[in-house]
């Protein structure tokens, strides 16, 4: 799967797209990351993309030409989902991650300053999505939890895919508790039913832990 990310700051992408499972993605090709300053794409001479906003509202916002343009020219290549980040946007949740897995590139839009013009929303943004009700500086980490979201549900990413599938999310219920060795630290013991091997009390005590803690911290997702 590619991955097209337009930004002003595509170094913020380096140690992300260095480490752990994302690179190994990369490494083997199941995920490709392109990064595309859209800065490059502007027509002003000194490379300007901001400009101050219609109606004398404090901050910059984001011109429409450097990022249509970028937009137009990944288009060339096929069609593809143009997704924003922005606070804006629709939660991103594991079912948007889902729904993305499937396709063969996205591209990724992430704005800096206040936003982007509105135009290039109306004209080429099939998507929006923010990360949470907090605002950001950019749409960066947005994207990268997006990546990182999306590219662990492709096939082979993970070593083992029972590992994603256990995750909070993928079913309704939050994770359950995990303990590695030793089995005592600092006075607190491991479960006794996670030590004596019966695997059908062991998914039932994951299965009560999973559904106490979704009640407690998230009654929303059990209300679905
Ligand atoms: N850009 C700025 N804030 C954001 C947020 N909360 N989610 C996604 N993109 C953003």
């Amino acid at each position: 799967m590619t991955f097209d990310v337009l930004s002003l700051f595509p170094d913020t992408f380096s140690g992300f797209l260095d480490s752990s499972i994302i690179a190994r993605a990369i490494r083997s090709e199941t995920v490709q990351v392109r990064l595309t300053d859209f800065r490059s794409f502007s027509k002003d001479k000194h490379h300007k993309v901001d400009d101050y906003p219609y109606g004398g509202f404090p901050g910059m916002v984001i011109q429409a030409q450097p990022v249509y343009d970028a937009i137009s020219s990944l288009l060339e290549e096929g069609s593809a989902p143009v997704i924003y980040f922005t606070p804006q946007g629709r939660k991103l949740n594991q079912q948007v991650l889902q729904h993305y897995s499937k396709y063969q590139r996205v591209i990724l839009l992430c704005g800096h300053y206040k936003e982007i013009d509105q135009r290039v929303r109306d004209l080429c943004v099939s998507d929006e999505l923010s990360l949470g009700d907090y605002v950001l500086s950019g749409g960066e980490l947005a994207a990268m939890a997006f990546i990182d979201g999306v590219s662990r549900l492709l096939p082979g990413v993970l070593g083992d895919i029972e590992s994603a599938n256990s995750d909070s999310f993928s079913t309704p219920l939050l994770g359950f508790p995990c303990y590695t060795r030793p089995e005592v630290f600092m006075g607190l013991s491991v479960p006794d039913v996670l030590r004596n091997g019966n695997h059908k009390a062991i998914t039932q005590w994951a299965l009560d832990e999973a559904t106490a803690l979704t009640k407690a911290r998230r009654p929303d997702l059990l209300s679905d």
